[in-house]
């Protein structure tokens, strides 16, 4: 009965509230008690495939709405299957704003709290060190064994540094026999969360304690339907393992961009065909390596930066990183190059998709966004939709471009369309609305994600595909400039 899973407020000795959803036992022997410590768009899926593991979760967060949600049975963020799973395993979930019961109530804490990039390009701990001080105090009042496991992204040498050094100042005692610490990142992107939760290829296991490390291969394996490589390593190699796994994806990722740009300047050449042919290479692999346009949203571009900056304070070079950068930034140039071949300033250009990638409302680093920005900054008329993220679009976005309510809204009349983020429904795009405004100068379709049949694409619009050379290009003084 939904019903019976509404949240019940349960009093407590401290201001804080807590909510249990529901007292029914559906644990197994090997299940443990897990508190998950911030419940943003990584925390509160993992609680949930914990729970769904067959463990008792308790969540925290310093946000109340967000305790609230969840305890209610609602899934705090927006992230499909989400839902669903929670439905299914929220009789093992509780969420809380006290974590002192939290700790007292659980073994093992999963520490998920915002880790943003600093001044310096670095990841701050301005989140994660009061946590942890918090964490530190309230194991004080314990004498059982306890796993702090940090898996927010943090800078190399930060978990066996101030991490370290904050929770046995907080703890009064060294970390070791009683209390060992972890690092153990996720490897997710938003909109596949669960699946990439419980189907990784690697699970990553930083740590000094070897007892603490073993925990956390088990609780991994417990919710992993896949068979991952695990990798047990010190702290500092799977910090760098991290960092490194997502600056080589993006480096994939930027490669294949300029193999497009390439390709877009040779007669009848297609990097798709490229691209595909070179992954079947098992040295090189075809993962993420598509010619489309610049990556984005809350990891790819600051890992890379991090990493930049992580070997200039060391004082080694990582030219690979700031290219792949500079060639992911350079993507936002090379759309508006596009469009401007295509109509003159002061043309209507309606930019599809606002979101990062298909499957979240998440707009942080947005290709869409940073063109429609772009556009507007050299004299374009912009419309922008997206089927998901336009409760996002802020104030900057609305000064820059005319938000519409749907596809047909923005393509209307459009002189040029891009379609900046793969949502399915951009498939289903009517060429022929573009049409509707007759009088005006030739009409363009850029597809950067392949999504349009040229054969439905009627006399009168040109389709223009990226990394195609069949509307080659003459050569640019603008090119890409060294990285
Ligand atoms: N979102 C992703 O795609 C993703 C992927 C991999 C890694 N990460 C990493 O995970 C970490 C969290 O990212 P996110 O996207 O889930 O962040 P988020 O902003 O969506 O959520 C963070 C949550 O932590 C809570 N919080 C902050 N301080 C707290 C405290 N002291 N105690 C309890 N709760 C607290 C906030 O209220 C918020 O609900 C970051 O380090 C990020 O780099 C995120």
């Amino acid at each position: 009965m939904r019903e019976s899973l509404r949240a019940r407020l349960c009093s407590s000795a401290t201001s804080d509230f807590v909510y249990v959803l529901s007292t029914k036992d559906h644990r197994t022997p090997s299940s443990m008690n897990v508190s998950v410590v911030g419940l943003g768009k990584l925390g509160s899926p993992l609680a949930t495939v914990l729970a769904s593991a067959g463990h008792s979760v308790m969540g925290v967060d310093t946000n109340e709405r967000v305790v609230a949600m969840l305890a209610s049975g609602i899934s705090p963020v927006p992230e499909p299957g989400l839902q669903e799973l929670l439905d299914a395993n929220c009789e093992r979930l509780t969420a809380t704003t006290s974590l002192d019961e939290a700790i007292a109530g659980t073994e093992l804490t999963c520490v998920i709290v915002p880790t943003p990039t600093g001044s310096n390009r670095e990841f701050s701990l301005e989140f994660l060190l009061p946590a942890v001080t918090s964490i530190g105090k309230a194991l004080r009042a314990k004498r059982t064994r306890h796993v702090v496991v940090i898996t927010s992204t943090v800078m190399p040498g930060q978990t066996d540094g101030p991490i370290q050094e904050t929770l046995e100042t907080a703890l009064g005692e060294p970390l070791g026999s009683r209390v060992g610490l972890c690092y153990n990142p996720e490897f997710i992107a938003l909109g596949s969360v669960i699946r990439d939760m419980q189907r990784p290829d690697l699970v990553l296991i930083g740590s000094s304690h070897s007892w603490a490390a073993d925990i956390v291969e088990r609780l991994a394996g417990s919710f992993c339907e896949s068979d991952p490589f695990v990798a047990k390593l010190a702290t500092i190699d799977a910090e760098i393992a991290k960092l490194a796994v997502n600056t080589f994806v993006t480096t994939k990722i930027s490669y294949a961009n300029m193999i497009a740009e390439i390709c877009e300047r040779l007669p009848g050449a297609n990097a798709s065909a490229v691209t595909e042919a070179i992954g079947h290479d098992r040295r090189i692999g075809g993962e993420y390596l598509r010619p489309a346009t610049a990556y984005g949203g809350p990891c790819f571009p600051r890992d890379n930066v991090a990493l930049t900056a992580l070997a200039e304070r060391l004082g080694a070079r990582a030219e690979i990183a700031r290219a792949t950068h500079a060639t992911n930034e350079h993507q936002i140039t090379r759309l508006v190059d596009l469009v401007e071949r295509s109509a003159a300033a002061g043309a209507t250009v309606a930019v599809l998709g606002l979101s990062y990638k298909p499957g979240t409302p998440v707009i942080e680093v947005s290709a869409g966004v940073s063109l429609a920005h772009a556009l507007s900054g050299h004299g374009f008329r912009v419309r922008v939709f997206d089927p998901e993220a336009l409760e996002q679009v802020g104030r900057d976005l609305e000064t820059s471009a005319h938000v519409t309510a749907s596809l047909e809204e923005a393509v209307f009349g459009a002189d040029v369309v891009v379609i900046a983020t793969a949502w399915p429904q951009f498939a289903g795009l009517d060429p022929q609305t573009m049409l509707a405004d007759c009088g005006s100068g030739p009409k363009t379709i850029i597809d950067c994600w392949g999504l349009l049949e040229a054969a439905n694409v009627p006399k009168g619009i040109e389709l223009v595909r990226i990394g195609f050379g069949d509307r080659v290009l003459p050569v640019s003084t603008s090119a890409a400039p060294e990285a």
